[in-house]
């Protein structure tokens, strides 16, 4: 499957999904990564990773579904079968929900339905949460609302701070998102085998 991600920050993510298939037979090839921020510095990673890159600014167009039709043109012309979001900071609406139905997915920083939205990690530590975690979900048109496809959890220690936590956090998105993705679009290619034979 031919897959595009889309980033607006770091693009940590972005990396780890694309690094888990190099020299490696994957059920994914990332072909593209799409921004909405020109300084996110996930599009100097996709130059240093060989993956073409994009940012279209929301600021040029009068609404989302405006915008959301040129993001379209973008995906069909790199021929994108799945988009997989890693820190995409902005709702998806149904221009994109329709034409790739079932077929996005986001990670999130806690165990939802738990923390859902900004800084879950801050909202974690606030509530004096004992465990959170990682959940990699589908999406639809809420925020952090789809059907979960795994979660994993992680201990909130005494001792530990925002950026331990971050740290701990992003350990496991970094190996479970790649590995999920991997499950999922390789599953989907026996599937359509089946189906054509
Ligand atoms: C990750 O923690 C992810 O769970 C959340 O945003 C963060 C993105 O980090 N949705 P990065 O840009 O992949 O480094």
């Amino acid at each position: 499957k031919r897959v595009a991600v889309f980033a607006s920050g770091s693009g940590s993510n972005f990396e780890s999904i694309v690094n888990a298939t190099k020299g490696k037979e994957k059920g994914y090839e990332v072909v593209l990564l799409f921004s909405d921020q020109p300084t996110a510095y996930a599009l100097e990673r996709a130059d240093q990773l060989g993956v073409s890159s994009y940012f279209i600014s929301p600021k040029n167009y009068p609404d989302k579904m405006a915008y959301e039709a040129d993001i379209l043109g973008l995906l069909m012309r790199y021929r994108v079968d799945f988009i997989v979001l890693a820190g995409y900071m902005r709702l998806i609406g149904p221009m994109l929900l329709k034409r790739f139905d079932g077929d996005i997915i986001n990670i999130h920083p806690s165990l939802l339905p738990e923390f859902p939205g900004l800084d879950a990690i801050g909202q974690a530590l606030e509530a004096g949460a004992k465990i959170t975690g990682v959940t990699i979900h589908y999406v639809d048109e809420g925020m952090d609302t789809g059907p979960i496809i795994a979660q994993e959890k992680v201990e909130i220690k005494p001792s530990d701070t925002y950026d331990s936590l971050q740290k701990k956090i992003q350990k496991i998105e970094h190996r479970l998102y790649p590995q999920t993705l991997d499950q999922l679009l390789r599953k989907g290619e026996t599937i359509a085998k089946t189906s054509v034979n």
